[in-house]
């Protein structure tokens, strides 16, 4: 499913618009940096690689915006600086431009045209990687499903949410390709619903059998034993092996653990950021009251009333029993663990 792509003839990004799915598939067109930083807050695309590949395209764009200025390098920055900071709590965003930072250094282009197209090529490149960077977490991870399993997902870390094939809709990919049965629940994920809209829509495509829940549901589903196994992705991997990812993601892996459900996070070496030291490191998104008051621009409670609307949530490294990663499987300790293949890994 291709929902990012670069038009060189007209040197814009085109983004699937997500926040119109699954029933209406339209196209949001990025000149400019503008345009980029209010699609990653505006969630036209979302999710953690997803959004650092918009980041790479959006430094494209950024520095074809400067290029007659004399004073081009001082506003580059500034532009960088916006789509860094667009979201705050995903780590493939800073990291994504900072991988452009590098290649500018590496590179040592001596116009803007040559910047331009060198990090043109960075960002394709970017995309094309985190497919095969999927493809291939998506192999380890499906040693770990069996067949017949019936998993349980929070939010949408699918194609969608990636340059394409996703983390933990990956390993549900992969084990479907090595032959297993897999059903997949959804949990709904309110209030964005990143569950019933996108990822019953991406599995559905692909004929895999989705089930979607209330978020309220995922304890009793386990306690019914309707659940063999969770798979989620990452936002941001502490150094300790705290987890952020989308709000409800805790209340799950709490769930998982009373009912003896393992709870797998599926993320590549980009969502791990060892400068942050644990979960309480990581910057939580708190976003507008309005997209839990209103439902289809209808007030759903006192118009008054206070609303918590808290993008993200923290998961302890406790409660998680492995991390999937392009560079094969983590397991307790942690911190050891993303030591080890941090330091093994070469960059982007
Ligand atoms: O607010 P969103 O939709 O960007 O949140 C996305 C998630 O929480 C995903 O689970 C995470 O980014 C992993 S995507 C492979």
């Amino acid at each position: 499913m291709e929902h990012i792509y670069f038009n060189k003839e007209k040197g814009c990004l085109m983004l699937l618009d997500q926040r119109l799915l699954p029933h209406k598939e339209e196209w949001f067109e990025c000149v400019g940096t503008q345009d980029i930083v209010y699609a990653l807050q505006q969630m036209v695309v979302r999710g953690a690689p997803a959004i650092g590949v918009t980041a790479a395209f959006g430094c494209v764009l950024a520095c074809n915006e400067v290029a007659a200025r004399n004073d081009w390098k001082a506003s580059l920055e500034k532009k960088l600086r916006d789509i860094a900071h667009a979201r705050p709590t995903a780590a493939n965003l800073a990291w994504a431009v900072e991988v452009m930072l590098h290649e500018q250094l590496k590179g040592q282009p001596e116009s803007t045209d040559d910047l331009i197209k060198l990090w043109l090529d960075k960002a394709m490149d970017l995309h094309s990687k985190d497919i095969a960077i999927n493809k291939r977490m998506g192999g380890y991870g499906a040693e770990l499903i069996n067949d017949g399993d019936t998993v349980m997902t929070h939010c949408n870390a699918g194609a969608l949410a990636t340059g394409g094939y996703g983390t933990a809709l990956g390993v549900v990919r992969a084990a479907v390709d090595q032959g297993k049965k897999v059903k997949v629940i959804a949990n709904e994920t309110r209030p964005f619903l990143q569950g019933s809209r996108l990822t019953a829509y991406e599995l559905e495509q692909d004929g895999i059998e989705v089930t979607v829940a209330c978020d309220n549901a995922c304890a009793h589903l386990m306690q019914q034993g309707l659940v063999d196994k969770v798979v989620v992705g990452a936002d941001r991997i502490a150094a300790n092996g705290d987890v952020a990812n989308k709000i409800g993601t805790y209340g799950v892996a709490l769930a998982a653990s009373a009912h003896g459900v393992p709870f797998y996070v599926a993320a590549p070496l980009s969502t791990i950021d060892i400068r942050t030291k644990s979960g309480k490191d990581i910057p939580i998104e708190d976003r507008t009251p309005d997209e839990v008051k209103f439902i289809n621009g209808k007030l759903i409670l006192p118009e008054n009333v206070g609303v918590y609307n808290f993008a993200f949530d923290i998961t302890p490294s406790t409660l998680i029993s492995a991390i999937i990663t392009e560079y094969g499987i983590l397991h307790k300790p942690y911190d050891e663990a993303i030591n080890r293949v941090c330091a093994q890994a070469p960059g982007a």
